[in-house]
């Protein structure tokens, strides 16, 4: 058997707008109502009153830590109107974390935005940047003292793309040229926000937080050794994989790399064009995998690759999101045991993996796909909110307190 280490970390994530319930002042809560989503988020998992009882759900399923983000437009629901309550609300789930011995791992922007900060341009504008880093000014000089790993952004690739590219979230735009600015904005923003993390930090004398995004890995695979499918595999990884990370890199401002991973995306470029080579994959389910409910490929090996392929990097790797939407839940045992042998694998290899963050503790609202994707450890009946832990989170949990595989 292997073994992970003692210190490794164990947990699972959520996000504040697909578990709390009732964000009624961001720009999803709106796109929502107006119907152009499948359907509303609603109370959700009324986790924002429900989070002591999951918290001692995942303490018993052994984790010591755990990951969630802070609702911006909780907190600052109107511009410059920061709301107190709000900001004690995090305190209280914090202590929460801290009192069981679960290591609070902090994201500042997951998808959602104030309304009001949309509706004056959101990311597409690079002077209202300083909005954000006002808002994370203040939540740094609130949790600084209870809080040592920080995550700025989750995902802006994904977030750019899917609002401004492909028009499935809002704003639902398609615009190339918007999706580059947001890309690009969230890049810069990044970059501010890591010195003044830090720079607080130093101020109160506290000890070197850790700070990143967290990053959404696609493992690019041939279906076909062409000349055009190489070419696309090389310019993918380049640009979805590492581009971002490596802006940040170049500035220094990574104290560790964040990686979310869940899927293969098996290349097959119809024809020469950039559009083609940046998107087609194969329509022929040559190379069948088995699949989430979404019809996303399992692919564990994907895992090790990338994780080997950012070794050249020399900074620790955090997995901060890793999971499988389905009812059958042998397969997401199999999906989890087999991706953490694949972290283990490149953990052998020297590839410093700090610890593993399974997405989600909860089933939860997965955005514009609702509810019906299940991708928590724990079954929420939405009905009467009632939790039931799954076989597989158990068989997890053995894992996360013996460390052995
Ligand atoms: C996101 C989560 C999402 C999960 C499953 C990640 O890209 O950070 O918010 O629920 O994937 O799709």
């Amino acid at each position: 058997m292997n073994k992970f280490p003692d210190d490794f970390f164990w947990g699972a994530s959520t996000s504040a707008h697909q578990v709390e319930g009732g964000n009624i002042h961001n720009d999803w809560w709106l796109a929502e109502q107006s119907g152009a989503l499948k359907e509303p988020s609603g109370q959700a998992c009324r986790h924002y009153e429900l989070f002591r009882e999951d918290f001692a759900i995942a303490k018993e399923l052994g984790h010591n830590c755990h990951r969630f983000s802070i609702e911006w437009s909780r907190i600052e629901p109107q511009e410059g109107k920061f709301q107190d309550s709000e900001i004690q609300h995090y305190h209280k789930v914090i202590t929460e974390l801290r009192n069981l011995g679960m290591e609070p791992v902090v994201t500042l922007h997951h998808f959602t935005n104030p309304l009001w900060f949309s509706q004056k341009g959101g990311w597409t504008k690079f002077k209202l940047q300083r909005y954000f880093l006002r808002f994370v000014e203040k939540m740094v000089r609130e949790f600084s003292g209870e809080v040592k790993f920080w995550i700025t952004i989750n995902e802006p690739l994904v977030y750019s793309s899917h609002a401004y590219l492909l028009g499935c979230w809002p704003p639902q735009e398609r615009s190339l040229l918007k999706t580059v600015k947001v890309t690009l904005n969230m890049a810069q923003a990044h970059i501010k926000a890591y010195s003044l993390i830090h720079k607080i930090y130093q101020d109160k004398a506290l000890a070197r937080p850790m700070v990143s995004i967290a990053a959404n890995l696609q493992a690019f695979e041939l279906c076909r050794p062409t000349l055009k499918n190489k070419l696309a595999v090389y310019l993918r990884h380049k640009l979805y994989n590492l581009y971002f990370i490596e802006i940040l890199l170049r500035k220094k401002t990574l104290d560790y790399i964040g990686v979310n991973y869940y899927s293969r995306n098996l290349v097959d470029v119809e024809s020469w064009g950039i559009v083609h080579l940046l998107a087609d994959t194969c329509k022929h389910n040559h190379h069948p995998l088995r699949k989430n409910s979404l019809g996303w490929d399992i692919y564990p090996q994907g895992l090790y690759k990338l994780l080997v392929s950012l070794k050249k990097y020399n900074l620790p790797v955090f997995i901060t999101e890793n999971g499988i939407c389905t009812e059958d839940d042998d397969l997401k045992w199999d999906y989890i045991r087999e991706h953490l042998g694949q972290v283990y694998k490149a953990r052998e290899e020297g590839v410093n993996v700090l610890g593993y963050i399974y997405w989600s503790l909860i089933d939860n609202f997965e955005w514009a796909e609702g509810f019906a994707p299940r991708f928590g450890l724990v079954n929420v009946d939405y009905q009467n909110q009632r939790r039931t832990i799954r076989p597989s989170a158990k068989k997890l949990s053995e894992v996360s307190k013996t460390g052995l595989i």
